[in-house]
This record gives C-alpha cells, structure tokens and sequence, in this order.
C-alpha cells in the first residue's frame, strides 16, 4: 500500500490521539503516505482531510501523545449507513488514492469499517471506547483512564459525602454497559453497584445492604448507577433518604469522564495498536479489528468481531459485593 487513511469516529476517547500518532509514523517509516480524514466517516463522504489532504508526516503528530480527545475530531455520521453514503466515501478514497483506512472507534463504527472493506477498501478497526464494550476485546482504547478519572471524581464526592454523614448516588457512563460502573464501584468501595447486566431490586440491593452497614455504624454511602440501568438518580437518592433516614445526593458525572490526558496504560496500547493496524495494512489485510486480549494485540475477521458476545466477570461483581458491606 502506497496511502491509507486514519480517522476517528463515534465518542471520543483518551488515547485516541495516541493511537493516531502511531498510525502516522508506522506508516511514514514504512514510505505509506497517511492521510487524517477529519470529523469521522463525514470527512470520508465529503472529502475533509487535515493538512488540506496533505500527507502526514511524523512532526504532524508531535506532542499529542498525552492529550485527550482527538486531533481529527470525531462524529456521529448516520448518512455513513446509506447506500449514497457509502458510494461518496468510495469516491473520496478514489480520488485521493486512499488504498486503505484505519478506523478507530467503537462497534458502530467497525460496522461502517466492514462495509467499505466489502466494497474493496481495507479498512481496519481499532477499539476506541471508554465503555470497554467491544465483545473481542479485554480493553478498549479510554476505557482505563476514564475509570481512573471516575475513581479520582469519586473521591472528591467521598470527602464531602463523609464529612455530612451522606449517601451520593454516582452515574457512570457506559452506554448499555456495567464495565465502568462495576469497576470504579469496586475501586471506591461502592455499598451497592447498578449494572445492566445483573438484575437487581433497589429494596435488597440499596435499601437493605446499607441497613445492615449502619448498624455496623457506617454512616455515609458510595452508591454507583451505570447509566445503562436507566435510573434517574435523583430520584434514587430522594427514595434513599425517605427510606433510611440518610440524607442523599446525587451527581450525575457525565462528560468529565471522558477528557484528560490519557494513562500509561492507555498511551501503550494506543501505540502497540496502532502500530499493528499499520502492519496488517501493509500485508494487504483489511476488514480486521485489531484486539487487546490480557497483554497480547491479535485481529479479527470483523464480521466475526462483531458476532462475539462479552459478559460481565460475576465473580468479580459478587466480590465487589462481598467487600463493601
Ligand atoms: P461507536 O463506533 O462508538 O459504536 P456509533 O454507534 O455512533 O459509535 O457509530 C459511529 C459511526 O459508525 C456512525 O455514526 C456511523 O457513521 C457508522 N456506523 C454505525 N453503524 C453503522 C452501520 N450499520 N453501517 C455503516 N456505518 C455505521
Ligand atoms: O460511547 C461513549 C459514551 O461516552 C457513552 O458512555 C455515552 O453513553 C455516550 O458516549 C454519550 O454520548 P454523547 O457524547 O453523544 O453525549
């Protein structure tokens, strides 16, 4: 391949711009010009390209390794999933020469990748997601430092909420998955852990565990919702107080979350991906998702990819359970 392209898409995620970096000078050291597609798949249909679709050259990505969000901003783009959509895309990769592209986001956009490789332009996908729901994948690019940036958030309220003898019901994102929630849960010894995978009854899974604590004299409360369930927590936190007598808060920590410099974690597996995504590329081998499994980056066929199916550890839930009382 002479000239690939890289964009992000869908929410951005801490380690994206890590990711890009790597993209970039892989290529450029293998003589593969990269191109940054701008703003997700509507940089692709409607040929938007930084630089003004000059090739990126390594000092193109100087000092973005520790930056948040990303350098080629990202979008949600339903005219992608159109047959028109699609058709304008192909167009832009012909006329620019684009022979291959590297797209980093989450399932949504391997979907997208998917199809344009169908259409003859290997794509190949990166997990970029805070959620950590990508099913073939242990990790996903964002994921440890946005759970790093809830357990700090959660602190802060812990101060506080201690200082007033206070229960805080905590919002997490996670889109329809418990990843985040149940994980920061365990990190700031949440009393109880909402997730949508596990079923739960606000009466024996809030109510009655934080009874029993209180009359082992414990008297302020962590209580983390992932948004998945769907609760509103202000009303959690007004139902808590009627029925124990503590005196409730509720903070919904939204897009905090998902800024701020990127974990050693996460800058090493943006690079270690990125860099195998550019390698694939270079064999001439598209429609593959490239995975992080325990320390090791494998690739998947991304039909198949996206068929695999990923559960929550419930031993992990059930010690998470276990400790904070
Ligand atoms: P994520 O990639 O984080 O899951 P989205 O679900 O929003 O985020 O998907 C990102 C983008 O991927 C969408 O805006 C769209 O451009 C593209 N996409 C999503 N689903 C499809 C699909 N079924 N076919 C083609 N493109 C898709
Ligand atoms: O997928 C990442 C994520 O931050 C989810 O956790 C959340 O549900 C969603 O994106 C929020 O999307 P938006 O940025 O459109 O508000």
């Amino acid at each position: 391949m002479k000239k690939i392209a890289v964009l992000t898409s869908g929410g951005d995620a801490p380690g994206m711009n890590a990711c890009i970096r790597a993209v970039v000078r892989t290529a450029r050291e293998n003589n593969i010009e990269v191109l940054g597609v701008e703003r997700g798949y509507n940089g692709l249909i409607n040929g938007e390209f930084v630089n003004d679709g000059k090739t990126l050259e390594h000092r193109s990505v100087s000092d973005i390794i520790n930056r948040g969000g990303t350098i080629l901003y990202t979008a949600r783009c339903p005219e992608f999933a159109t047959e028109d959509g699609m058709r304008r895309a192909i167009k832009t990769c012909q006329e620019h020469g684009i022979e291959g592209v590297v797209v980093i986001g989450g399932d949504g956009s391997f979907r997208g990748a998917r199809d344009l490789s169908e259409r003859g332009i290997p794509c190949v996908g990166i997990p970029g997601t805070i959620d950590n729901d990508i099913a073939c994948c242990d990790y996903t690019i964002g994921y440890d430092t946005c759970l790093n940036t809830i357990m700090e958030l959660v602190d802060r309220i812990r101060d506080t909420s201690e200082s007033h003898d206070r229960c805080s019901v905590i919002e997490v994102m996670g889109r329809h998955a418990g990843y985040l929630a149940l994980n920061s849960g365990i990190t700031c010894g949440a009393t109880s852990i909402l997730i949508p995978e596990v079923p739960f009854d606000i009466e024996k899974h809030v109510i009655e565990r934080m009874q029993k604590t209180m009359r082992a004299h414990k008297k302020h409360f962590i209580i983390i919702a992932a948004e998945g369930v769907g609760i509103d927590v202000k009303e959690l936190a007004k139902e808590i107080e009627e029925k124990t007598g503590v005196e409730s808060r509720a903070t919904v920590l939204g897009h905090t979350q998902r800024g701020g410099y990127p974990t050693a974690k996460d800058r090493i597996m943006a690079t270690r991906m990125g860099n195998y995504a550019v390698k694939l590329l270079m064999q001439d081998v598209g429609n593959r998702v490239v995975a992080a499994q325990k320390d090791e980056i494998v690739d998947y066929d991304i039909f198949e990819a996206l068929n695999m199916t990923k559960s929550i550890d419930m031993e992990l839930y059930n010690v998470a359970h276990e400790v904070s009382i």
